[in-house]
């Protein structure tokens, strides 16, 4: 009889494997509360990266290109409540909108002047989750409208796509493959607006990342420099990764996310194709651990650093891209299976190997630069992709929030 039990659910998901039952922990909803809580009210400092020995959050000042994250968590927790109520603990639906409104309250100050460059859109994040909530909510349109022309700024129509970083020399154009995440303003920004212009950016910067990050193989350059004056193509090679022809891990993740979503938005035939070819990359240079390295070409040894954060983000980008296989008319299903399954199987080994209950972050092993010496943290964006995997594979229904309880297995077999 206990043996049926536990065997009924595994035959409930077909052939998708289980993902790892951490996912809807309330280890969560305490950690990201406390995590609220070490900054009181509106914030004026936003955790980025821990310490390497005990896991404790630094805080950065808003004007950094990770502020979004945390509060983005906090309304991921809300959107949570609502598809996992038994997951979160002492904590209800309310206080976590409560809590993501109070913190996104902290980036409002930037919207006139920032120092963030192309990041505007990822501080964007919780502006567009609030519109989410209440489509109405004037401080979030003017939030999203505002970092949006920031980034429509930056766009150069010689070269083709919107500036990353400012550099010495305004002529050296430079553009990073992370790049492609802060697009997703320019769209939100069209639907509330009606301006078809910002859409137009992000379908040339999408096309000009195609040709000139993305290599034969599927693998990316992190930073391309453009001639601003000629828009020619100067130099292709690395700021973060172990060689200017290696591959950064995390720039072939936010690529994956990237292409999947502008396939979203748009529906262009060589932006799915593109997002495939990423993903092919990633997939198929996992090493045998199941663990992803800081970058697919780094040397192992001395043994190289995992990136937890680019395995959430791969995580994502392929569950992304699975929804967009399923959404072809006819459906690709065998597509669709394939890509819920690799990253299943990436959340699971990241997660079996770096779950981390006794520190602020949920998750260790992140690598925020490498070149730069700093590796072994907890990273807030990991802890953010690893939230969002688990409402994104709940909303698919290939997890149950609540799987492993024993009121859950009733549910599932009885209910
Ligand atoms: C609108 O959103 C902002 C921050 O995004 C929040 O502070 C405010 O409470 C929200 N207002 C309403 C009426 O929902
Ligand atoms: C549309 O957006 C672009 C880029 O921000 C801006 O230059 C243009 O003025 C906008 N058009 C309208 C009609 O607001
Ligand atoms: C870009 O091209 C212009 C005109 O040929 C040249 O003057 C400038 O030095 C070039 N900039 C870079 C960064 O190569
Ligand atoms: C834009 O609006 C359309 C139609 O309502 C919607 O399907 C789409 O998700 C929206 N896109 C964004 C980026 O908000
Ligand atoms: C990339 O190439 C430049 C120019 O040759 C060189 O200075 C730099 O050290 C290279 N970067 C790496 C990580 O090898
Ligand atoms: C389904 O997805 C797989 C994986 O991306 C792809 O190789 C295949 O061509 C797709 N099939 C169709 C009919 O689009
Ligand atoms: C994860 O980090 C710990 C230190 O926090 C380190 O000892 C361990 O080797 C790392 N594991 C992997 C697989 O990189
Ligand atoms: C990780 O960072 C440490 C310093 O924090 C550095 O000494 C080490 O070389 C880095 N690891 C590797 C394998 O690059």
């Amino acid at each position: 009889m206990f043996a049926l039990l536990f065997l009924l659910p595994l035959a409930v998901t077909a052939f998708t494997p289980l993902p790892p039952p951490q996912l809807f922990s309330t280890l969560i909803p305490q950690k990201l509360l406390a995590t609220a809580q070490l900054t009181p009210g509106i914030p004026s400092t936003y955790p980025q990266y821990t310490t390497r020995d005990t896991g404790a959050w630094l805080q950065f000042g808003p004007n950094t290109w990770t502020t979004g994250f945390f509060p983005a968590t906090l309304y991921a927790m809300y959107e949570r409540a609502a598809l996992c109520p038994k997951s979160l603990g002492r904590t209800s639906a309310a206080q976590w909108l409560e809590l993501g409104r109070t913190s996104s309250t902290g980036e409002i100050f930037l919207e006139p002047h920032n120092t963030l460059q192309h990041d505007v859109g990822f501080v964007s994040f919780p502006f567009v989750e609030e519109l989410g909530v209440n489509p109405q909510n004037t401080t979030a349109i003017t939030a999203v409208n505002m970092f949006a022309s920031d980034l429509a700024a930056r766009f150069s129509p010689i070269v083709g796509c919107t500036r990353s970083w400012d550099s010495a020399d305004p002529t050296d154009f430079q553009v990073i493959i992370d790049n492609m995440m802060n697009l997703e303003v320019l769209f939100v920004s069209a639907n509330l607006t009606g301006n078809d212009t910002l859409r137009q950016i992000a379908i040339s910067h999408a096309d000009k990342t195609m040709q000139n990050h993305v290599r034969a193989d599927g693998s990316s350059f992190h930073v391309v420099d453009y001639n601003s004056t000629t828009g020619i193509v100067i130099d292709q090679r690395t700021s973060q990764g172990y060689s200017n022809s290696s591959t950064w891990s995390r720039g072939q993740a936010w690529g994956i996310y990237g292409f999947a979503n502008m396939y979203k938005n748009v529906g262009l035939q060589r932006h799915l194709d593109t997002a495939r070819r990423m993903a092919a990359y990633f997939i198929d240079h996992m090493p045998s651990d199941g663990i992803v390295p800081w970058d697919f070409n780094a040397p192992l040894d001395p043994p190289r650093p995992a990136d937890s954060s680019a395995a959430m983000i791969a995580t994502n980008g392929l569950l992304l891209l699975a929804q967009q296989e399923q959404s072809l008319s006819p459906p690709n299903i065998t597509g669709a299976k394939y890509y819920n399954e690799q990253a299943i199987k990436i959340l699971t080994d990241t997660t079996f190997a770096f779950w981390k209950p006794q520190w602020q972050s949920l998750l260790s092993n992140g690598t925020v630069n490498n070149p730069q010496l700093n590796n072994l943290t907890g990273i807030v964006y990991g802890d953010y992709y690893f939230v969002r995997a688990g409402n994104e594979l709940v909303k698919s229904g290939l997890a149950k929030c609540d799987f492993f309880t024993f009121s859950n297995l009733i549910d599932v077999i009885f209910g």
